[in-house]
């Protein structure tokens, strides 16, 4: 529980630092509380760009963080917790660009999952998230994309574009893909007709039983919109607040995996480690080297051209 005392605090840090708090889904229901925005990546990033604050905070894993500084490197970014990080994000190897750049030439196009790291992201042509991926690949020139690092969003991006030869990287999210689809048809028994919501970060077999697939901003505005009492949510736990904020006084209830899928690296961000970052001015973000941060910065503004 935030008591009027905390939130106040927080209000007077903000304001002493010109702060804006960003915070994913994902990360706890009451650090999701204290913020000033809540969203998905493609959003945060956007809205990144855009403000016009000294300071963020970004309550979110380092590829989030990272990519806020890139856009908005006049700004100071902070960390609530700098050593959270995304495990997929660094599940590509240079050698794998660099193999299919030697093999196709010009007619690559290299798709990076906004969960990457920024060198990652220097290697390559466009960013994407979960929210446009299938957009941005169809809208590029080339026929073969190299899509790095997730191979299940990749697969699904294949799938919706199949004009398009889609090269698949062998990285995965463990959270996402541990869902598994006896859980599923277990919840779908239990919950006949309830439309099952996926983020594509999920394995094939669930995937495969899901009505819609999208980021957690879109599995969100699906079930906001809805006229369904019941929905299977698969994906992390944390978009359970958003879900039931607003869909509150309708009936609707939502049912996620009975693990209940938490991202250990974003369930570390709490509200004490917020206040301290707010206080203290700890987590900063710093910029790579010049040569990488252009680079990742091109793929990301291109990512905002064509997947606004
Ligand atoms: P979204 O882009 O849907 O917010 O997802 C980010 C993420 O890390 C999913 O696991
Ligand atoms: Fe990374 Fe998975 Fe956590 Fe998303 S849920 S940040 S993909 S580990």
């Amino acid at each position: 529980m935030l008591t009027d005392e905390l939130r106040a605090e927080v209000a007077r840090l903000k304001a002493e630092r010109d702060a804006v708090v960003l915070a994913h889904y994902y990360v706890p229901p009451e650090v999701q509380e204290l913020a000033d925005h809540v969203g998905d990546s493609f959003a945060l990033a956007k809205l990144a760009a855009t403000l016009t604050c000294r300071t963020l905070v970004f309550a979110g894993v380092s590829f989030m963080a990272e990519s806020a500084k890139l856009l908005s490197p006049e700004k100071t970014v902070l960390m609530p917790e700098p050593t959270a990080d995304c495990p997929m994000a660094h599940m590509v190897r240079r050698e794998t660009v660099d193999a299919a750049r030697e093999r196709y030439g010009d007619e690559l196009a290299v798709a990076c999952y906004v969960n990457s790291t920024v060198e990652v992201k220097s290697w390559s042509d466009v960013c994407v998230t979960s929210s446009n991926a299938v957009k941005i690949v169809r809208a590029l020139p080339q026929v073969n994309v190299l899509f790095v690092p997730d191979r299940h969003l990749g697969s699904f991006v294949a799938e919706q574009v199949p004009e398009k030869n889609v090269i698949l990287n062998d990285g995965f999210c463990p959270i996402h893909q541990d869902i598994s689809a006896d859980e599923v048809r277990a919840l779908k028994e239990a919950h006949p007709g309830a439309p099952v919501l996926a983020h594509p970060e999920c394995g094939p077999e669930a995937m495969a039983l899901a009505d819609f697939a999208g980021s957690t901003s879109q599995i969100i505005e699906v079930a906001v919109a809805g006229e369904a009492l019941d929905y299977i949510i698969l994906t992390v736990d944390g978009v359970r607040g958003e879900l039931e904020r607003r869909c509150g006084g309708t009936g609707k209830r939502f049912h996620f995996p009975p693990t209940r899928p938490v991202c250990p690296d974003m369930a570390r961000i709490t509200v004490e480690r917020l206040v301290a970052c707010l206080r203290e001015g700890t987590g900063a973000v710093d910029l790579p080297p010049a040569a990488v941060a252009e680079g990742a910065r091109r793929t990301l503004t291109r990512m905002l051209e064509l997947g606004a």
